[in-house]
């Protein structure tokens, strides 16, 4: 399957599935990175890698059409699945509608709890004693798309934000190339499906 990725940073997690993706039993293959910055640190990882690489500032674009922009880089690499990672940008229903069941999302928290931002302070204020992280498909509601995969991590006892981060990241990045790779395969339960998949699957 041909998968795009659309970062707007560091792309630990684009490098996360682009190596797992050497692998010569992957199901997927990385054909775009897309980014919203231009100076994204993972656009030029990705070059080194020798995958195509594409990026337009939303500056001074509508949201709609900026998307379009994007949809369209997308559609012409052909990729068949969107793979947002730490991609900073809330997406137009009509983009989301587009790639409906076929754009996953990996989030910093075990989902339902944390939707948005800085959930790592959020589970630390709150006494956590589980952290961890989830992949989800895309809905048009921010971070609360059908469940594909979660790994937990342990919250140690003089974590702060940013040290209980780097460890949530070490398990983002075991999650989302498997998760990825097995929704690509179908190897989840089709109770994940959403009716469009379905449609596509069969
Ligand atoms: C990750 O923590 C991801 O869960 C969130 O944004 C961050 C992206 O980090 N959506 P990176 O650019 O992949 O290093």
């Amino acid at each position: 399957a041909r998968v795009a990725v659309l970062i707007s940073g560091g792309g630990t997690n684009m490098a996360a599935l682009l190596y797992a993706a050497k692998r010569p039993d992957s199901p997927y293959e990385v054909v775009l990175v897309a980014s919203n910055n231009p100076d994204a640190e993972g656009l030029k990882l990705a070059q080194a890698e020798g995958v195509a690489t594409f990026a337009q500032s939303h500056v001074g674009l509508k949201r709609a059409d900026h998307d379009d922009i994007m949809h369209n880089h997308i559609t012409k690499a052909g990729a068949a699945y969107v793979a947002l990672a730490g991609y900073m940008r809330i997406l137009s229903g009509n983009f989301v509608e587009k790639w409906d069941g076929r754009m996953l999302n990996i989030h910093p928290s075990l989902l339902p709890k944390y939707t948005g931002l800085h959930t790592h302070q959020r589970a630390i204020d709150a006494g956590d004693s589980i952290a961890g992280c989830s992949v989800h498909l895309v809905t048009a509601d921010l971070d609360e798309g059908p469940l594909l995969g979660q790994m937990e991590v342990a919250v140690l006892p003089n974590d702060t934000a940013d040290s209980l981060a780097e460890r949530v990241k070490i398990a983002e990045h075991q999650l989302y190339p498997r998760t990825l790779a097995d929704y690509v395969s179908r190897a989840t339960s089709p109770d994940y499906l959403t009716s469009k998949v379905r449609e596509i699957a069969l």
